[in-house]
């Protein structure tokens, strides 16, 4: 039985509680998009296709109204570059409406809307002609942001360009490795903690942020933008600080430095990376992993609070748009959030501006190449695509409703930690 802690950090009104999904990962059948070609090209290194995913395209409305009954008062999605323009320049009508009809959908339900304008995936047109490398990249992004502005309206607040541009600086460099080591196969004979994100696709990825993001405060001066980034979490060995500053610039500070003069912040933490003076480190021996393969580390999120604090500097807020666990095992689901949350809290009560936390994810969905990996808090039915959520739906959900984070004992405050059995 699990122990729960019974502290308690109230959180001020207005305070975003709820849950994240992208696009891609959920909608199904985005049919238009770089990585529906890779997933469909015979022999695809990806194990499997996304196919309907979760049929969320049709079935928003139904994730919503249950995000909503759960207790949830904040709702993170994206918007599909690919559908919007499926080929370059020509915007699809029917799909600016649908994505509306979300934002409106989302505002009659009492959901914030957080909108992601690129989560992964492009337009196939925009990854064929050179991807973010090509030399017109930032102005076509900013296009389709501009273009985006008509769904986002006057009902949306917070708007983040791109998701996790350095993952995708990462997987730049990876694919690039991968066809050298394979010879064009895609088979990976290298190290891909050793890897180094592509510095010219960071560039140009600060760039596209930078540009899109004045786009759409010209557009409309209430969009509060900024971008979401993947926060590793690095620990250094003793006698490793230094190779680990080294080694987190180009993998993730470079992309928080790039957002001193944003908005908000998102932070994005699941687990940790040790680093010894010659280099990553293996998950320690023993410790819990999950069905990613990543060490069961909740105290990834305030550690990521406070590293993005530090780096971004403390007048810029956060916005925890992803945290969560890959696991069948949904009582540990709970552990891992109820133990992340107390992190977060006691980043909180040291001074850190969060302005809300963003469970990863509101449903199970197609996890980059693999439904395997669950982080849900609803299952899907992959067959008939009924949607059921988890206990871990219905805590979260009643802390949302009740306003606090379970926090745990802080020095600050010296005050036993009271514990209930639940
Ligand atoms: C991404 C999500 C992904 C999650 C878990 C983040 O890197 O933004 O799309 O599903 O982590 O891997």
């Amino acid at each position: 039985m699990a122990v729960r802690s019974a502290a308690r950090y109230p959180l001020a009104d207005g305070f975003l509680m709820g849950a994240s999904t992208s696009a891609h990962q959920t909608e199904g059948n985005n049919i238009s998009s770089d990585l529906w070609a890779l997933e469909n090209t015979p022999g695809s290194v990806l194990p499997e296709r996304s196919g309907d995913a979760a049929d969320s395209f049709h079935r928003w409305p139904e994730d919503m109204d249950l995000l909503r009954e759960l207790g949830f008062g904040a709702y993170r999605f994206s918007v599909e570059w690919a559908r919007v323009e499926p080929e370059e320049g020509r915007l699809s009508r029917a799909a600016i409406a649908h994505y509306r009809a979300m934002v409106l959908g989302a505002r009659e339900r009492g959901l914030e809307p957080v909108v992601t304008l690129h989560h992964f995936t492009s337009p196939r047109w925009f990854s064929e002609r050179g991807g973010w490398l090509a030399e017109d990249a930032a102005e076509r992004f900013t296009a389709y942001a501009r273009a985006a502005a008509e769904i986002l309206g006057d009902e949306v607040r917070y708007v983040a360009t791109i998701n996790e541009p350095n993952m995708l600086a990462l997987v730049h460099a990876m694919r690039r490795q991968a066809s050298r080591a394979g010879g064009g196969t895609g088979a990976v004979a290298f190290d891909p903690a050793a890897v180094v994100p592509d510095e010219q696709v960071t560039h140009a990825l600060v760039g596209a942020h930078r540009a899109a993001a004045g786009a759409l405060r010209e557009a409309n001066s209430r969009y509060l933008v900024g971008w979401t980034v993947a926060n590793q979490v690095y620990q250094p060995e003793p006698g490793a600080e230094d190779a680990v500053a080294a080694h987190r610039l180009p993998r993730e500070d470079v992309f928080l430095h790039a957002a001193r003069d944003d908005d908000w912040i998102g932070v994005q933490a699941y687990t940790r990376h040790r680093l010894g003076a010659d280099g990553p480190l293996p998950v320690p021996d023993g410790a819990e992993t999950t069905l990613t393969g990543w060490e069961y580390y909740p105290e990834a999120l305030g550690e990521a609070v406070r590293h993005t604090r530090r780096v971004v500097g403390e007048h810029v807020p956060i916005l925890v748009t992803e945290n969560g666990i890959a696991t069948g095992d949904d009582r540990r689901r709970i552990d891992y959030t109820e133990q992340a949350l107390a992190g977060l809290a006691a980043a909180m009560r040291d001074g850190a501006d969060v302005r809300g936390y963003l469970h990863w994810s509101a449903l199970d969905n197609y996890e980059w190449g693999s439904y395997r990996p669950t982080f849900g808090l609803i299952a899907v039915d992959p067959h008939t695509f009924a949607r059921t959520p988890k206990p871990s739906a219905h805590w979260l959900g009643a802390l949302a409703r009740e306003g606090y984070l379970p926090a745990g004992p802080t020095a600050a405050d010296g005050n036993p930690l009271v514990r209930t059995l639940v």
